[in-house]
């Protein structure tokens, strides 16, 4: 009977940007989420221009308390059904939840010297009721939600301030929780400040001198969450000596397109061009093609003295990332087609199919991608999102056929138990992104749901927020309740 080894963390995964809502509820500041845009005009895989913001249009979104465009702001308000959701979860058999703490509900502002009282009550309950179920939550502590105030005044991550403040809020949720949170991460996609330097690192482009100055901005930045995250572990081993913390990454991996050995070192350069991110947070240094990269492209880090030893001294403990698909790499692109992925673009691997979202569906992906980190760092894994986000029917007796979905979670388990079992990798846990639905982080769409379970709401904001459960539902019931085995025994 083939399983997964006892204690395997089971679960499912969220973020309170896409999924909280109660926006400016519970004395909460505005945070980067609050403000971001739904187009519907915009092609949703053109994700460079979902992304684009300037200032004016930060500054109209302030004037209004409108949650027709700005659906990160009601999410799946979860602020108001956690205690429906998470009975949910329970009926699933979830292990564990990954959720993140809206920084600027507990740092309105993110400068402050004294937490917001009510918002530190807000989490106090949530966990509580995880635990009721014996569910550890897995808290990020920062996921694409810099308190705007922040952003606005400071320049968001640009500044070294930064750093003093994501401490302070660190130091407060890590001894407010200290007896009930003991699974951690520091930034989700700490890669992803490159691609969405707003959400991410709170850097508007209008307000740097030049593309170039605007750039140079983006890598500095990331310094300052490479101090930050380092002393973030720090901080959470002290105060929760039981306390497990990774990092989080985009495992973006790439094949390349042809054998041509130029192709080949293509792919090896690309996926060097995220790994580079996560090294700096195992190994505890800038590894040397990432100072070789900012050499040729004219950046220049400043540093003040002891960031590079606080980034030696507390390196992670596990290494989490989120997995959806996989895409190729060529020297010469020339005729060939571009495919969406999670977070880029690059070019279509004929081979695979892909989801109306244009995201290719690569289950080999995932345990080439476990191997790939496995074989790098040698640290646990714990795979804290996959899933199929797509469109569902709600059929005329409420009931909603997601067999995709299953088939797309099946086949991602069955590589991940051959990853394990013939591979050799550790792996601690599982959690499918959008276990209930959520708000699309680039698209900004409800209708782009990856959950098990249904959020009556469309894409701008109508409906009851009823929850139904889908057919994946009682499928990942069983699959928890047999630690894998009802796919990986299956016919
Ligand atoms: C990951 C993010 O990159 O991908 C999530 O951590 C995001 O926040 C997920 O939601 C899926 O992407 P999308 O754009 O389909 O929501």
């Amino acid at each position: 009977m083939r399983q997964f080894k006892e204690g395997f963390l089971w679960g499912g995964a969220t973020a309170a940007n896409q999924f909280e809502g109660g926006w400016n509820e519970g004395g909460k500041g505005l945070s980067t989420a609050d403000v971001t845009r739904f187009k519907p005009d915009v092609d949703v895989q053109d994700m460079q221009k979902q992304w684009e913001i300037t200032s004016k249009d930060i500054e109209e979104a302030m004037k209004t308390t409108d949650t027709t465009y700005y659906p990160k702001r009601h999410g799946s308000d979860f602020y108001h059904h956690y205690k429906e959701d998470i009975a949910l979860m329970a009926e699933m058999g979830f292990k564990v939840f990954r959720m993140s703490i809206a920084w600027s509900r507990i740092f309105p502002r993110g400068d402050e010297s004294e937490p917001n009282e009510e918002g530190l009550k807000f989490y106090d309950q949530v966990f509580d009721e995880l635990l009721k179920y014996d569910i550890q939550p897995l808290v990020t502590m920062s996921h694409y939600e810099p308190p705007l105030a922040f952003v606005m005044e400071y320049n968001g991550w640009y500044s070294r301030k930064s750093i003093d403040f994501f401490v302070r809020y660190v130091e407060t949720i890590c001894r407010r929780y200290k007896d009930k949170v003991k699974y951690w991460l520091t930034f989700n996609e700490i890669d992803s400040v490159i691609r969405h330097p707003f959400m991410t690192g709170g850097l508007i482009e209008d307000h740097f001198e030049s593309h170039e100055a605007f750039e140079q901005a983006i890598y500095q930045s990331m310094h300052h969450q490479f101090v930050a995250s380092a002393l973030a572990t720090k901080l959470c081993h002290e105060i929760i000596p039981d306390s497990k913390v990774g990092c989080m990454l985009t495992k973006l991996t790439f094949y390349p397109y042809s054998c041509k050995p130029e192709d080949v070192l293509k792919a090896q350069q690309d996926m060097r061009a995220t790994l580079a991110f996560a090294d700096v947070q195992v190994f505890g240094e800038y590894p040397a093609y990432l100072k070789a990269l900012y050499q040729s492209k004219n950046i220049s880090i400043k540093k003040e003295l002891g960031d590079d030893e606080i980034i030696k001294s507390y390196p992670v403990d596990f290494i989490s990332f989120s997995y959806y698909s996989s895409s190729c790499s060529a020297v010469d692109t020339t005729g060939l087609e571009v495919a969406e992925g999670n977070t880029a673009a690059a070019i279509k691997n004929p081979y695979l199919k892909s989801s109306p979202w244009g995201w290719q569906i690569d289950p080999t992906g995932l345990r080439i991608s476990m191997v790939d980190l496995y074989d790098r760092y040698r640290l646990p894994l714990f795979i804290v999102e996959n899933g199929l986000g797509t469109s569902d029917k709600v059929e005329e007796d409420g009931s909603i056929q997601d067999d995709y979905r299953i088939h797309y979670m099946a086949e991602h388990i069955k590589t991940m138990y051959d990853a394990v079992t013939i591979d050799g990798v550790d792996l601690m846990g599982y959690t499918c992104w959008g276990c209930i639905d959520l708000v699309s982080n680039s698209s900004n769409q409800m209708s782009k749901r990856y959950g098990m379970v249904y959020v009556d709401c469309d894409d701008y904001g109508n409906g009851s927020y009823k929850r139904t459960r889908k057919k994946s539902f009682r499928w990942y019931q069983d699959v928890i309740a047999s630690n894998g085995g009802s796919v990986l025994n299956e016919e």
